[in-house]
């Protein structure tokens, strides 16, 4: 089965095929980070503006890529929510447009299930049962993933996600958009313990980074002048190793507990070096298998989207030409 996918729900205009719900046929991903980079900061309306810009040229460069035209195409699979609902429209009218003018199924997709779904797209993806964070510039969440739309919440962000934490980091230091890519590239140069920055909610399962922002903030605050050249890259290593400690520990926490051993991390910020780096090394200690996406899958991209797609397609199931984006849409309540 060939599934386009379709995707639009922050500020990149993705489009894939995927065969068979494993094999990348192609991946096309126009960024808009350099467009928002001047605002520390996504703009809404000028990210739906640029989507309907980008939205054509790159679903056709997409069957290009993978050498089909659009009647070899089986399903359409399009990103419905959660995110910002101006962009979503965009790619959600064109999967409609398509499907209703060439008469092919459509199905609308969560995409928080399509970044823990971007694992089935490697060579080694894991089974069933297992624990996935999904952390990204909007999301912590940790579930128990029992199967394809049978996700439990284990944990989650009482405030900022981890990625907005990078992001607002970025913007206090003045250091670049989107912070996470940034504060990573610089962080290899620093010390992880020159500033002992706070792990908030040790005993919870659940996350909270607006701390870790704040105290970077009472520090600028307090010493009344920014960071020089020389400490800056201290001051986002130790910044990324606290943020980094509370993924892994409370992550694999909850695996024990839960007493699963497969452990897949997903979304933006698995893109993240150390985080990568400390999972493996973790969770190979404690007898874990970590499984993380090619980094080119774990920050938003369509081919994910059409992986959810392709499973949904094949139980039957079927957009409506009435279908509504959705900017809230829990993983663990598939069914709304
Ligand atoms: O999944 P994503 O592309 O979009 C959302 O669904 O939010 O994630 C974007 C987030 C941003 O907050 C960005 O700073 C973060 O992922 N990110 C990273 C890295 N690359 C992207 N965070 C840490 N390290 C990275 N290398
Ligand atoms: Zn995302």
């Amino acid at each position: 089965m060939l599934v386009l996918g379709i995707e639009s729900s922050c500020d990149e205009t993705a489009a894939a095929v995927v065969k068979d719900g494993a094999e990348l046929l192609s991946n096309v991903i126009a960024s808009q980070i350099h467009v928002h980079s001047k605002y520390g900061g996504i703009v809404p309306e000028i990210a739906s503006r640029k989507h309907m810009e980008a939205i054509v040229p790159v679903i056709l460069q997409a069957l290009d890529d993978a050498g089909v035209k659009l009647d070899d195409i089986d399903g359409i699979a399009v990103t419905r929510g959660p995110g910002l609902v101006g962009s979503l429209l965009v790619g959600l009218s064109m999967a409609k447009a398509l499907a209703f003018a060439r008469g092919i199924p459509f199905v609308g997709v969560n995409h928080l299930e399509g970044h823990v779904a971007a694992i089935f797209l490697t060579d080694r993806p894991p089974v069933f049962p297992f624990i996935a964070l999904v952390v990204s510039g909007g999301h912590t969440n940790v579930y128990l993933v029992r199967d394809f739309q049978d996700f439990t919440i284990l944990g989650q962000t009482r405030d900022d996600a981890a990625g907005e934490a990078f992001d607002k980091a970025a913007k206090l230091l003045n250091i670049g958009y989107p912070g996470g890519v940034v504060i990573d590239r610089m962080a290899k140069r620093g010390d992880t313990r020159r500033i002992a920055f706070p792990r908030a909610m040790k005993d919870s399962p659940d996350f909270s980074f607006s701390g870790v922002k704040t105290s970077l903030l009472t520090i600028l605050k307090k010493q009344g002048r920014p960071f020089t050249e020389e400490e800056m890259p201290h001051v986002v290593a130790s910044y990324q190793e606290a943020i980094v400690d509370v993924l892994v520990e409370k992550t694999l926490s909850a695996a024990q507990k839960a007493d699963v051993s497969r452990v897949v991390v997903c979304g933006g910020v698995a893109a993240n070096s150390r985080l990568r780096e400390k999972f493996f090394d973790e969770g190979g200690q404690r007898c874990f298998d970590v499984f993380f996406p090619p980094m080119v899958l774990c920050t938003d991209n369509a081919a994910m989207i059409a992986v959810v797609g392709e499973h949904l397609l094949k139980k039957g199931q079927r957009g409506s030409l009435d279908l509504n984006a959705v900017s809230r849409w829990p993983l663990d309540k598939m069914s709304g």
